[in-house]
């Protein structure tokens, strides 16, 4: 089939390449020229395992192109995928100025009978609010083209979206439109399994899917954290209490991991906006104003725990691992990252920071006062303490002689808790972590 991806992004260029991966012929379009540019040349613009080889064979065998000319590209597809970001606005709002766009280029161009996918994470009516757009701009060009507009979220997970995309829980298609579904059935098709079939259900129903799932697994997260604080209190060790939990089957044991807070692109934005729809009905959303409290809460919480080990951090040099919001990506959008280094910078600290993947994007972001190492050991150098934010896999095993003898003081503060905290006492490091 022919296939658009409106919009490069993670969900984009994710999608769009595993769909050509399939037998499509995939145009991606993006508005950000130097994106495109980079990405014809098989230079992928993020970090996500496994997606440079997929891009690089689809490139070559020519059913994967990369594009900024919307009329043309929107013109040959029969699908067109809505793949553009919807961050928040200052009220938690989502920001849907880039899915108005999308549709209004489409409503613009479109020349034949087209389906239009929304997988941007979008409050409910949206399906109806795109309708209207492309309607609105047939009508100025005094144009009758048929349309479908399908609600099918994106459920994949950064770090490992092409695994996610390739073995998806769930695709979920909203659409009262048989022959979209007929047609997005053929296409899931190769990917959708007996036990992990395509659920059709209503646009509606389709857009509430995504945030909920969302606020569900940020709620876990938050829940965790703020029993943290009771363990911390009560001498209880939050992992044990998680296994103990998570071994209910009505519970399950994922997202039941207290830490630093959750990042990203998604929960923090996702929580608010479900938030702002609740309340623009006129309902209080209590539970879920909390959940994101809980969270920023939780972000802020490890410098305190620092400064009783060290008082005045004023001239201090603390090392971070750990940069991205969570493992095996480069996003820092909203990372626990971001608040910590704005605390110790306001305490006149020094920060020596480290990550496997995410620096070149901090670098944009955290301009001064942050000096990046160029591996985990020279950000310790001279250190009075390390902070554990991001969880990569070459941060679980290091070397703690060799820490003991960069480091000036033997401090750790483990905002993922991947360390034993007796097993580090012994070690002679002061050490804490979350909830234990
Ligand atoms: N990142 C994730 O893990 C993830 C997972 C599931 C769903 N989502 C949702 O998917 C959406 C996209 O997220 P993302 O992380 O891929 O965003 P992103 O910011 O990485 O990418 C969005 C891209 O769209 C491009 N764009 C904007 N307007 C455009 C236009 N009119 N024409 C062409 N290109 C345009 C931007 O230049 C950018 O490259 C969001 O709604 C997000 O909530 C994200």
């Amino acid at each position: 089939m022919k296939l658009l991806c409106i919009g490069s992004g993670y969900v984009g260029l994710v999608s769009g390449t595993c769909f050509a991966d399939l037998g499509n012929d995939v145009i991606c379009l993006d508005i950000d020229e130097k994106k495109v540019e980079t990405l014809n040349k098989g230079i992928i613009p993020i970090y996500e395992p496994g997606l440079k080889e997929l891009v690089e064979r689809n490139l070559k065998q020519g059913r994967l192109k990369f594009t900024i000319d919307t009329e043309n590209s929107i013109k040959q597809a029969e699908i067109i995928f809505i793949c553009v970001g919807t961050p928040p606005k200052a009220n938690g709002e989502a920001d849907m100025s880039f899915v108005y766009n999308a549709a209004e280029s489409i409503g613009k161009h479109i020349v034949s009978y087209k389906i239009v996918v929304t997988k941007s994470t979008v409050p409910v009516g949206t399906a109806e609010k795109i309708k209207r757009i492309i309607n609105a701009e047939l009508k100025k060009r005094k144009k009758k083209i048929d349309f479908d507009v399908v609600s099918n979220p994106e459920f994949l997970r950064e770090g490992a979206a092409v695994k996610d995309f390739q073995n998806p829980d769930r695709i979920i298609i909203g659409t009262s439109s048989e022959k979209a579904k007929e047609t997005l059935a053929r296409l899931y098709k190769p990917i959708s399994r007996a036990t992990k079939p395509i659920m059709f259900t209503t646009e509606k129903n389709a857009e509430l899917i995504k945030y909920a799932s969302n606020a569900m697994l940020a709620t876990r997260i938050s829940f965790m954290n703020e029993l943290s604080h009771l363990c911390e209190e009560i001498g209880a060790d939050i992992k044990a209490v998680a296994k103990g939990m998570g071994l209910d089957t009505r519970i399950g044991s994922r997202f039941l991991q207290a830490g630093c807070g959750y990042g990203g692109s998604c929960f923090p934005k996702d929580v608010k906006a479900i938030a702002q729809i609740l309340e623009q009905y006129g309902f209080t959303s209590n539970l879920l104003r909390t959940v994101d409290y809980i969270n920023e809460r939780q972000k802020r919480s490890l410098v305190p725990k620092l400064k009783k080990f060290i008082p005045k951090l004023e001239g201090k040099t603390i090392a971070i691992w750990g940069l991205s919001f969570k493992p095996r990506t480069d996003d820092i959008r909203e990372a626990p990252c971001l608040t910590v280094i704005d605390q110790l910078l306001k305490e006149y600290a020094k920060i020596k920071a480290y990550d496997p993947e995410a620096m070149e994007n901090a670098k944009k972001v955290l301009k001064k006062g942050v000096v990046f190492a160029k591996n985990a050991y020279e950000a310790l150098k001279d250190a009075d303490a390390l902070i554990i934010l991001t969880e990569w896999d070459e941060f679980r095993e290091p070397d703690f002689a060799k820490i003991k003898k960069l480091m000036k003081q033997h401090i750790i503060i483990d905002g993922r808790n991947i360390y034993d905290p007796i097993e580090l006492k012994k070690l002679g490091f002061k050490y804490k972590g979350v909830g234990r």
